[in-house]
């Protein structure tokens, strides 16, 4: 696996592969990887002939009072578990490289940024289409790999791709859980032991409400207050929102639901914030 932290380099190298006909997979990550970019690797490396990672910690993408500075890092063990999991290049750069004196363009995809985690952490979205658009631009994948953990983000990176007619396919692969259910992701490793086992309602409040909309549970209203009420049962849990919206637009729903529902939340442990949602295909 090549290691590269410029841009000329990465931008040489993917010259190549393209000339050489090869299809390009990109995985962009701020590092610190578990199981769940892991299975994003393997995916590209099914799907693609080259697989390139980004790992990067987006300055752009976090507010002034939130955990830039804190945001678990280990590129060492990140590059060894890139290449063990099939990745053949791994982008690292610095963000005097990604933002140098003078940048002044960003990318503001409207509308479905302004709810869920854009309502609480306003500019985070344009942060990551900023940071993502670019990579884009530095990568020109064939195929782009987002978890569905991040629901909200991967819908801002389709939007932005459709929007902006980006020749290339966004490829959203299920969340990656711990046995417990919590969804996995690099801010766990903040969590204390207690917050830890806490945090193990999140996935069981979402399998209730998808076993009640099974049953025929429909109005959005309850379906929220009855997965509050099983968070709210843990005292280490301090919900931020939880959502009931249209998958397709998180557009909610005006009585009952329909075809699509994403349940969304954010919760805080402490102060760790965490999300996680669920996908329910009602016409499936
Ligand atoms: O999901 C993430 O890790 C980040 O938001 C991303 C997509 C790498 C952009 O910085």
């Amino acid at each position: 696996m090549q290691i590269v932290n410029n841009i000329a380099v990465l931008k040489l190298l993917v010259r190549q592969a393209r000339s050489n006909g090869q299809s390009i997979g990109f995985v962009p990550t701020m590092g610190y990887l578990h199981e769940g970019h892991l299975q994003l690797v393997r995916q590209a490396a099914l799907e693609n002939e080259l697989v390139v990672m980004s790992i990067f910690v987006n300055p752009l993408q976090f507010g002034p009072s939130e955990d830039f500075e804190k945001y678990p890092r280990n590129e060492a063990a990140d590059i060894e578990m890139a290449a063990n999991a099939g990745c053949h290049i791994v982008f690292i750069p610095t963000s005097k490289e990604m933002y140098p004196k003078g940048f002044d363009s960003y990318v503001d995809v409207q509308g479905i940024t302004t709810t869920l985690c854009g309502a609480a952490r306003p500019g985070h979205f344009r942060g990551v289409a900023t940071v993502v658009m670019k990579l884009f631009n530095l990568v020109a994948p064939t195929r782009a790999y987002f978890g569905q953990k991040d629901a909200q983000q991967a819908l801002v990176i389709q939007k932005m791709a459709n929007d902006l007619n980006m020749d290339l396919e966004i490829v959203v692969v299920p969340t990656v859980r711990e046995p417990d259910g919590l969804a996995m992701s690099s801010r766990n490793a903040y969590l204390s032991a207690d917050e830890r086992k806490s945090a193990a309602i999140l996935y069981q409040s979402l399998t209730a409400a998808k076993a009640k909309i099974m049953q025929g549970l429909n109005d959005p209203k309850q379906i929220v207050a009855l997965i509050k009420s099983m968070i709210q049962s843990e005292p280490l849990a301090v919900v931020e929102y939880v959502e009931v919206v249209s998958a397709d637009d998180l557009k909610e729903f005006e009585q009952e639901l329909q075809s699509r529902v994403l349940i969304a939340l954010a919760v805080r442990f402490g102060k760790t914030r965490l999300i996680d949602n669920m996908i329910i295909d009602l016409e499936a």
